[in-house]
């Protein structure tokens, strides 16, 4: 989490551009924002990048650093926003990531006259950095010092007041330096310069930069290193539709083209790549899957698939990867990630390389992290998501996944799903906004599912609990009498899943409705009168146009209760910590 950018230029440059370029990272995190330019200027204030914009001073620099926070050392305040400066202002640092030893570190500081302003663990880096300079070091020396002592991950921009030199250092954080005409741009991805420079250099771990407005070296320990230039071709950016209120909406509604444009990519542009990782799928002994979130719910109906076709799949959440799971050379191991940022997804397969397993991927942003530690990385195609929250993303992973499982003997008609989903978000949206009126004091709502639609009841239980903040439990039907029903009560909210005959899951259904429960069934079987009645299914079908019933009462529901939809309380769509 957390975003950073930093300029440097022979050019004078204004501290709204770095500003602006920042903005296009708040997706990492919305919680403070700042700047700090190499005059030792530092303006930095909480809230949103908008509300910012509206008090920073329009200054010219050739040298700044700025950063987007995702709380994780202190409190959301003013005195924790980044930048940090040590404790002389000599030294001004922007960091994401997470220092481990910090309390150590800040305690080796203190005991030498150090004082501490913030409790970030960003801090003890500009003080450790003004100590080295202090006891004579170079810079570069410094900063390699703290690479060695620093325990964690890090992307960080330091400056020097009065220099025009700007030092970079990565390990595990991601950081990409942007080429431009006058000088350069570094920055957590490369979507904070889209509209600057194709022309990119991708920090590997453990690497530091020393960046003049003319010139960029690259450095492991003291020797310099070869750097290859990406010429990043962009695809999919999104910008505002005044057609729609929020991002989330815009999205969901998105559905249908962006599914149309995979299915067709999986024909042509991405057959080799699906080739290659059907044949590595028959080649293992096992698949594991691994994800979060979201993701994590989109390989839950990949097993499903895979399983029933033969394939012995498992998937585990990624921060749990490392302590509950057989990981070994006979294993394929497929990363789901939209961002192929997420922080435990790239340690898990970090760990997994190191045990000697194959990695493959499922990514939606272009270049990241988890797409170049894979062996083939199978791309997403959904575009841009600029909401926080997950909806078509999750629709292109599961389409993958299906596609995947008819190449290793899966039968289904993939191509008629767009349209499905066409015609779900068509004929459910009304009654979705009618039915949402009357849920904005809903405290409880539990998700039932079997089979196929168990991995979606969690999704809707996710989306209900990040957007609507709704206590929301994603559960399997048949499980649910084994205890969680004691909680269901006259009134309940349940939304029941039922794909085509599953008549357990009906029963499951009959179980609550007989305790009072308020059912809202979803089916594409007209026999079981449901609430909503979707499209007849297809195999894999039912994965998504459920669940796009399930995004649109999140949608509504917070709009209801006048929510802050796109960027929801405490969350950020690019989780980089552990
Ligand atoms: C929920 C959501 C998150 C992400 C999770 C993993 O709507 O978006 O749960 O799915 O943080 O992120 P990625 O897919 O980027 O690895």
């Amino acid at each position: 989490m957390c975003g950073i950018v930093g300029m440097v230029s022979s050019n004078q440059f204004s501290t709204l551009d770095v500003i602006a370029a920042l903005k296009r990272l708040e997706y990492r995190g919305y919680d403070s924002v700042g700047i700090a330019t190499s005059d030792g200027w530092v303006s930095k204030d909480v809230g949103e990048i908008d509300k910012f914009m509206d008090i920073l001073e329009d200054r010219s620099a050739n040298l700044a650093i700025s950063h987007t926070r995702w709380a994780t050392h202190g409190r959301v305040t003013k005195e924790n926003a980044h930048p940090h400066a040590s404790n002389d202002g000599s030294i001004i640092v922007v960091h994401n990531g997470i220092i481990e030893n910090f309390e150590q570190m800040r305690a080796a500081l203190r005991s030498k006259g150090y004082s501490f302003i913030s409790q970030t663990d960003t801090e003890i880096i500009a003080n450790y950095l003004e100590d080295k300079l202090r006891s004579g070091m170079g810079m570069q020396k410094a900063i390699r010092s703290f690479m060695k002592d620093a325990e964690g991950t890090f992307a960080i921009l330091i400056i020097i007041k009065g220099e025009d030199t700007l030092y970079a250092a990565k390990r595990d954080s991601p950081l990409v330096l942007g080429i431009l005409g006058d000088g350069f741009v570094l920055a957590s991805d490369i979507y904070a310069f889209s509209d600057k420079t194709s022309k990119s250099i991708f920090f590997d771990d453990n690497e530091y930069a020393v960046i003049t407005p003319r010139s960029y070296t690259f450095y492991v320990d003291s020797k310099e290193i070869e750097k290859q230039i990406t010429e990043v071709q962009w695809t999919g950016i999104s910008e505002k539709d005044e057609k729609y209120e929020h991002y989330m909406i815009k999205e969901i509604h998105e559905q249908p083209v962006a599914a149309r444009r995979l299915i067709e990519s999986m024909d042509t542009t991405q057959r080799s790549k699906m080739d290659l990782l059907a044949r590595l799928c028959r080649q293992c002994k096992r698949v594991l899957f691994v994800a979060a979130g979201t993701s994590y719910h989109a390989s839950l109906a990949g097993v499903y698939m895979f399983n029933s076709i033969g394939i012995e799949a498992h998937t585990l959440i990624a921060s749990e990867f490392q302590n509950f799971m057989l990981v070994n050379e006979d294993a394929l191991v497929i990363a789901i990630s939209q961002s192929g940022e997420t922080m435990d997804v790239v340690k898990a397969i970090k760990y997994a390389k190191d045990k000697g397993s194959k990695i493959v991927s499922i990514v939606n942003v272009p270049y990241s992290t988890v797409q170049r530690l894979s062996e083939v990385s199978v791309e997403i195609l959904a575009g841009q998501e600029i909401c926080v929250a997950s909806t078509k993303t999750y629709t292109n992973q599961v389409l993958i996944l299906i596609c995947l499982a008819n190449l290793l003997g899966f039968r289904t008609d993939i191509k008629s799903i767009p349209e499905m989903i066409g015609s779900t978000i068509e004929s459910s949206e009304e009654k979705v906004m009618e039915l949402s009126r009357s849920m904005s004091d809903t405290r409880d709502i539990y998700v039932i599912g079997r089979g196929i639609s168990y991995p979606l009841s969690r999704e809707v239980a996710l989306k209900l609990k990040e957007i609507s903040y709704i206590h929301a439990e994603g559960m399997m039907g048949g499980e649910l009498k084994h205890g969680t029903i004691a909680l269901i009560e006259e009134g309940t909210i349940v939304f029941s899943f039922i794909p085509n005959t599953d008549y357990e899951m009906l029963s499951n259904t009959q179980e609550v409705a007989a305790r009072g429960a308020h059912v809202i069934m979803i089916s594409d079987n007209p026999e079981f009168e449901p609430t909503f009645l979707l499209p007849p299914s297809v195999p894999g079908s039912f994965s998504v146009t459920a669940t796009i019933i399930g995004q649109l009462f999140a949608y509504y529901i917070a709009k209801e209760k006048g929510l802050p939809i796109d960027k929801p309380r405490n969350l950020a769509k690019s989780v980089t910590v552990k």
